[in-house]
């Protein structure tokens, strides 16, 4: 396990993928570099998801703040709620995650889902031990840490703002505009792709757990009466399941099914959740992640986002631990009802009915002289309390009083002064409340696993090799170009006129001319270019058209190819 996440660090930073930033001045963890490598692995990943959770669903993308002022942030609940569990060590002052202690130190699974108390009894019963200095953490309190970055929005004292700890919410607080744009049909599904940044009590395994990292966010209103995902289309797909009851019973691992049988026999409840980890299954398979490293865990019941009913995670096996790479929750209409609450702008689609609909409504008609002496002149304002809760609520009726708030004050009123009557109105529509059903991607997790599971070594030519067995569709790089000899003319300007003619349709290229040929195929098998063109003499001095080698990264094995054949074969790789 962990030489699995060692030797992935060292080939990360030798390499380019990515390195710990601002090590000039001593770092600060939980921020990370990507360079050049890990920048491009990480667009084509990120290129692939839109492709797939974007465009080929029909969904439209947008591009939000990732500050926001703190309102936002009260009505969506994180200032609240978005805490995680802080133990700070009395002797050496470091902090840690309290339920990570727990878990990496006893056989409790999902600490997190705990409360605190229990926690603090837990760290007492096993004497658990601060992994800084090793003084003993018994006794200390464990807190409530909120992980949102807390900033301040122009000059003086300004207005108190956050950075984004989900790209969702710029999704949420747009809905307005954009239930506008979907001209007030639903179902209609939203992305974004961006940054998002939660100060982590202790941000760990290198890109895994850090400060500031990319989300790749899918949110996907519905109208929970009547809106269905195209389930047939996932139905077949086979999954790897660990749900809620099999993690609590404690006696099996997993349960292998399909999408459809799990939707089938209850095991995944909405099938808007079902659909989207058949097509999420689809699409982590096409960017190499290894389907036999690789499950959906639900949640349990306390382990859920103060927001989520229902929440399943996409997890990735790395270095003997399961790790979420993403989540798919059911949000139901908590998100935009509470914007609703908080926020001046409506947060409801109107759904015109096909026909227009006669409702008999509860009229009422209060008996004002009992409510007038009663009352004086709060009187009519209780009529009219009486009318809305009745519209609200007829049943409150159905007892010998109700009560009724005016002004702030709650007013008891016998049931009987009502006094109901029934009126027949026309509805052309009513107002829903979007549900909404979240696949949330964290793309550095993604680009970690897609490395991790693309590891390999084997032996060529007597010597050791590592490689990344890469799929071409996300390679930083498509192709090497060597020519054999770095001295020769001849072959470094047929090596250029390739190398021009494979940039120019698009195709991301190493031109590499220094060292020995093995030493340059084992640097570009290491970045997981899946393709290395070599230009020698034998190709150039033949009589027919000049030829070039074409090496595949995984088999070495290698092909001679016609040079005006090469942009073609290459291109054809690229695109599966
Ligand atoms: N909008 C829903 C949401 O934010 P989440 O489970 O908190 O849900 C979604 O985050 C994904 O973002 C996770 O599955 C994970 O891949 C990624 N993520 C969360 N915290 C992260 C961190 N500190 N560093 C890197 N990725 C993180």
């Amino acid at each position: 396990g962990a030489r699995e996440s060692e030797k992935l660090t060292e080939l990360a930073k030798r390499r380019g993928f990515f390195f710990g930033s601002a090590q000039a001045y001593g770092g600060v963890a939980g921020f990370y570099t990507f360079g050049p490598e890990g920048a491009a692995l990480k667009r084509n990943v990120e290129s692939s998801w839109r492709e797939q959770f974007t465009t080929k669903l029909g969904n439209e993308e947008i591009e939000a703040p990732t500050i926001m002022p703190e309102p936002v942030f009260e009505a969506s609940g994180h200032l609240d709620g978005f805490d995680d569990m802080l133990v700070e060590c009395g002797e050496c002052g470091e902090s840690h995650r309290a339920d990570h202690l727990v878990e990496d130190n006893t056989d409790v699974e999902e600490a997190e889902s705990l409360p605190i108390p229990e926690v603090e009894e837990l760290i007492a019963e096993y004497g658990l031990e601060c992994p800084n200095c090793g003084a003993p953490l018994a006794g200390r309190e464990v807190v409530d840490f909120n992980l949102m970055f807390e900033t301040s929005i122009g000059p003086g004292s300004g207005q108190p703002g956050y950075l984004r700890p989900e790209t969702a919410q710029g999704i949420f607080v747009e809905f307005p505009r954009l239930k506008e744009y979907a001209r007030n049909q639903l179902p209609f599904g939203i992305t974004q792709v961006g940054r998002a940044y939660r100060n982590e009590i202790s941000p760990r395994k290198g890109i895994v757990r850090t400060r500031e990292f990319t989300q790749a966010e899918l949110e996907q209103f519905i109208d929970p009466e009547s809106d269905e995902p195209p389930l047939e289309d996932v139905r077949d797909v086979e999954v790897v399941l660990y749900p809620a009851v099999e993690q609590e019973a404690e006696d099996v691992e997993y349960v292998e099914t399909t999408i459809g049988d799990a939707v089938d026999d209850g095991t995944i409840a909405s099938d808007w959740v079902a659909y989207f980890l058949g097509v999420a299954q689809g699409w982590y398979e096409e960017v190499g992640v290894d389907m036999d490293r690789f499950r959906f865990r639900q949640h349990l019941a306390g382990e859920r986002a103060h927001y989520a009913s229902d929440c399943w995670d996409a997890e990735a096996e790395l270095g003997g631990d399961w790790v979420e790479i993403a989540g798919f929750a059911y949000r139901g209409d908590y998100d935009l009802s509470k914007h609703e609450e908080y926020g001046d702008d409506s947060f409801t689609v109107f759904q015109q009915y096909d026909e227009p609909k006669t409702v008999e409504r509860a009229v009422v008609d209060p008996d004002m002289s009992a409510l007038g002496p009663k009352f004086g002149g709060q009187a009519t304002a209780v009529a009219e309390a009486l009318q809305e809760l009745a519209d609200r609520n007829p049943d409150a009726f159905d007892g010998d009083e109700v009560t009724v708030e005016v002004d702030g004050e709650e007013l008891t009123v016998d049931a009987d002064v009502a006094n109901f009557g029934v009126e027949e109105q026309t509805e052309s529509g009513e107002h829903v409340t979007p549900h909404v059903v979240e696949p949330s991607f964290g793309v550095d997790r993604t680009v970690y696993t897609v490395i991790a599971h693309a590891y390999a070594e084997d032996e060529v030519a007597g010597e050791q090799r590592s490689f990344l067995r890469l799929e071409p569709e996300v390679a930083p790089t498509s192709v090497g170009v060597f020519p054999l000899l770095s001295n020769a003319e001849e072959l470094t300007e047929r090596a250029d006129a390739i190398v021009d003619d494979l940039r120019a349709v698009g195709l991301s290229v190493a031109s590499d001319e220094s060292g020995n040929i093995g030493r340059r195929y084992r640097r570009q098998d290491e970045v997981g270019t899946p393709f290395c063109v070599t230009v020698d003499y034998e190709g150039l001095e033949g009589d027919g058209p000049d030829t070039v080698t074409l090496r595949e990264r995984d088999s070495t094995g290698q092909i001679r190819l016609p040079v005006d054949a090469l942009v073609e074969e290459v291109l054809a790789v690229q695109s599966g």
